[in-house]
């Protein structure tokens, strides 16, 4: 197949591009980045090695891509990933907006003029942060579960949020732009007849991400424990004990293909796509899983939670499951491991994200 990925040169394209070249897939695949996460840079030469024909762009500007060749499916992994961008004093809401809802617009109408098919990774943060934030949990092993025996939301069970959940706003801009991509996309595919799917993730780990909290806090947990840098239990008295599951990207490439090789017209289009419980932890537990492979590190306590923090947020993916005959096949335990041995061969890793 033909693929234009954009934002291949972030974590989650260039570590598909990657699950693609180690299991011999033949896809034929053009990336698009405008390397504006730092880090990026340092897949360039790596994918190019893979043989990625690699553009210099940016979906934000339609005439970046027109005269891109034809493709059978676009992947758009071009965005800002954080849930507090637009708030966070660092990156503007409008710019937000314009990467993550205006870049997917462009690329709609790219499907639309070439009659490709679109895959959107979207995200946990589409449901709604006031009930996410109302679970009821307790702690138990250093961590939070949420307490079966209290009155759960529609949506929310012992195996985690699932597509039934609330999408009712407030869900943050970043979710909020998510979410309004999601809707363009499946308005898009009904009205212009290409395929869609959509793929709610949860947190996405792996070797090579980079090391931001809000981006990927597995591998930014790790990484700053190895280097020795600050490290923060925010909200929820201070103890770590929130808790999320996490999935490869290696996992999502094998639901991907399963995806783009379907042709069923209609029916359910979106998906909860991640570890779920058994791939679950908390930062405490984490903290102690770094402690045996590094040492002692210490981590500071902040009683104050910010906004959109969520104590227990872990994905139920049984639809994808059962749809697609799949299922995350890297436990937690392998993508720490994987994390940390990377993390011995790039010592320096956080300051080449900054
Ligand atoms: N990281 C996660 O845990 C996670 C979880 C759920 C969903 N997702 C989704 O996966 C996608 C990719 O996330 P990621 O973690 O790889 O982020 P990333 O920041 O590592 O990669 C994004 C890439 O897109 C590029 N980019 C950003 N804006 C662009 C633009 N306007 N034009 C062209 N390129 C642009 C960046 O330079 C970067 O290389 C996002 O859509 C995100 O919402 C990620």
């Amino acid at each position: 197949m033909k693929l234009l990925i954009t934002g291949a040169c972030g974590f989650v394209g260039s570590s598909l591009i990657k699950a693609w070249s180690e299991s011999g897939s033949r896809h034929q695949i053009i990336g698009l980045d405008n390397f504006i996460r730092p880090g990026s840079e340092s897949n360039r030469e790596t994918l190019k090695n893979l043989g990625v024909k690699l553009f210099h762009g940016d979906i934000r500007l339609a005439s970046d891509f027109e005269t891109l060749p034809e493709v059978d499916w676009v992947i758009d992994a071009a965005a800002n990933p954080s849930v507090l961008a637009g708030i966070d004093g660092k990156t503007s809401s409008r710019q937000l907006i314009e990467h993550n809802l205006m870049g997917t617009l462009n690329l709609l109408e790219f499907c639309k003029i070439r009659q490709a098919g679109f895959v959107l990774p979207s995200t946990s943060r589409v449901y709604s942060i006031a009930p996410l934030a109302a679970l009821p949990v307790k702690a138990q092993d250093l961590s939070f579960q949420l307490d079966e025996s209290a009155s759960l939301p529609i949506g929310a069970s012992a195996k985690g949020i699932d597509e039934s959940f609330s999408t009712a706003p407030p869900l943050s801009l970043y979710g909020a732009s998510k979410f309004s991509s999601e809707v363009l996309a499946l308005e898009y595919s009904q009205s212009f007849g290409f395929p869609v799917w959509i793929d709610r993730c949860g947190v996405m780990a792996g070797a090579g991400q980079f090391g931001h909290a809000e981006q990927g806090i597995f591998s930014y947990w790790i990484h700053s424990w190895r280097e020795k840098r600050p490290l923060r239990y925010i909200g929820f008295g201070g103890k770590g004990f929130q808790v999320r599951d996490c999935l490869h990207p290696r996992d999502l490439a094998i639901l991907l293909d399963k995806q783009m090789n379907s042709s069923t017209p209609g029916g359910q289009r979106i998906f909860n796509v991640s570890g779920g419980l058994p791939n679950s932890m908390s930062l405490a537990q984490l903290s102690d899983w770094c402690r045996n492979h590094f040492g002692q590190h210490e981590v500071a306590a902040e009683q104050h939670e910010r906004p959109f923090d969520i104590p227990w947020l872990v994905l139920d993916s049984s639809l994808a499951q059962k749809t697609w005959n799949w299922k995350p096949s890297l436990a937690i335990e392998d993508i720490l491991t994987e994390i940390a041995d990377f993390a011995e061969r790039n010592p320096h890793w956080s300051q080449t994200c900054q």
